[in-house]
């Protein structure tokens, strides 16, 4: 693996712009502050007007789902469900799943995202997905407790022990959401964590039917139910969160369970908007997730860190709330956190070399009066130019060094001709 030094550039550190020279060895940040003694760089990038911010943490995806992108627009949750993603879905093989998720690669990687957690149905690929792209993946087969439910848990346990020692992949547990698994089956989930201590990935109170249908048949909210089963003794990241009591609020931040916050995929399938001004206020460790494309459409994380900002002043009417600062925390360091992701998600010495390089003289970025706010709203990703991740450069001056785009985007296309 080179050794890296990028000169005479800016580093985004706690939201502010701080000039540095950054050295890489081994995939690890070595110094912010020019090479040290006896550090030769086998590769030099200018940084002379550019920043260099923390890879953004993508903490909720269905990568392979980039195939669905603009294929089910402006319809309403259950036609857009069950009648146009689940048939086609079905006709879905893993390789066609690969391209999927090697096309959320691209997006990623090109608007500076460094880690996912990806929820899919297609043992191994994903993970092949990433390792390929060059991407740091957490990744969590679905589990649903139906037929099959012991299946797609052997599926995801052998995933694990095939990729374990992979130093860019890790993995979690997935039961789906509490609507497609049992108490039964969460129970033998929560027994799994047990024996591995892998942490639960799951979709909770994401839309009011899920509520509504929870106090009906347990009498109390999902995240109630969960706390009371003692899903959240494990480490737990909980996408969505839409719809929270203040019970609630308290319980997820009394558990120390991180909530992926996907504000575009909550309106665009009409669910709401998740309560993060009140999750902050409480020391919940709110993330930011994208959702897959078929309910976003896109796995742009610098798109989702402006709806952050801006959907909690509008429903609080204060302007003064979830500010740009925080917002790039919450993608960065928070994302890190609930992907139990080791030295990931700030730039300083020790941490792995996860990091976006953006090009400054970007009209964003003109003038630059605040680089937070600049990143959360102006910027659209657009001015990401070099990404390296765990040391390896994946994109050098826009150009993706592991990755055949065309290969990949003649592949996506065949797959949907017939759609
Ligand atoms: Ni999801």
């Amino acid at each position: 693996m080179d050794n890296i030094l990028i000169k005479h550039t800016k580093a985004l550190i706690d939201g502010e712009m701080i000039p540095a020279d950054i050295a890489i060895k081994d995939g690890i940040i070595l110094s912010m502050d020019g090479a040290p003694e006896g550090f030769v760089p086998d590769t030099v990038i200018d940084g002379e007007g550019k920043l260099c911010m923390p890879g953004l943490v993508n903490a909720h995806t269905h990568a392979y789902m980039s195939l669905f992108r603009s294929y089910a627009d402006d319809v309403a949750f259950d036609n857009w469900l069950f009648g146009r993603i689940l048939p086609k879905e079905d006709t879905l093989t893993p390789e066609d799943a690969y391209w999927g998720t090697m096309l959320s690669c691209i997006e990623m990687i090109k608007t500076g995202t460094t880690a996912f957690c990806d929820m899919h149905l297609f043992a191994g690929i994903p993970a092949k997905a990433a390792h390929d792209a060059g991407m740091r993946a957490v990744i969590t087969r679905g589990l649903t407790g139906s037929d099959g439910g012991e299946r797609r848990i052997a599926e995801a346990l052998d995933e694990w022990n095939e990729w374990k020692h992979d130093p860019l992949i890790s993995g979690m547990l997935a039961p789906h959401a509490i609507y497609t698994c049992d108490e039964p089956f969460l129970h033998r989930v929560m027994e799994v964590a047990d024996e591995t201590g892998l942490g639960i990935n799951i979709h909770l109170s994401e839309s009011p039917k899920e509520i509504d249908d929870c106090y009906a048949a347990h009498g109390c909210s999902p995240v109630e139910y969960l706390a009371k089963m003692g899903m959240f003794r494990h480490k737990t990241l909980a996408a969505h969160c839409v719809h929270l009591s203040e019970t609630d609020i308290m319980l997820l931040a009394e558990h120390g369970v991180s909530v992926a916050h996907n504000p575009k995929s909550n309106l665009k399938l009409a669910n709401g908007i998740a309560p993060v001004k009140q999750m902050l206020d409480a020391g919940v460790n709110v993330c930011i997730g994208t959702d897959g494309a078929g309910s976003n459409n896109a796995l742009n994380m610098f798109s989702e860190m402006n709806f952050a900002c801006l959907l909690p002043k509008g429903i609080n009417k204060e302007g003064d709330v979830v500010s740009a600062k925080e917002v790039i925390r919450m993608a960065t360091v928070g994302g890190a956190k609930a992907l139990g992701l080791q030295n990931v998600g700030e730039l300083k010495a020790g941490m792995q070399a996860d990091l976006a390089i953006l090009d400054l003289g970007q009209v964003a970025f003109r003038p630059l009066h605040d680089i937070a706010g600049a990143l959360c709203y102006a910027a659209n990703g657009s001015e990401v130019e070099t990404v390296i991740i765990g040391g390896e450069i994946v994109m050098q001056n826009g150009a993706l060094t592991k990755i055949d785009e065309e290969e990949v985007y003649y592949h996506a296309e065949r797959i949907t001709k017939d759609w």
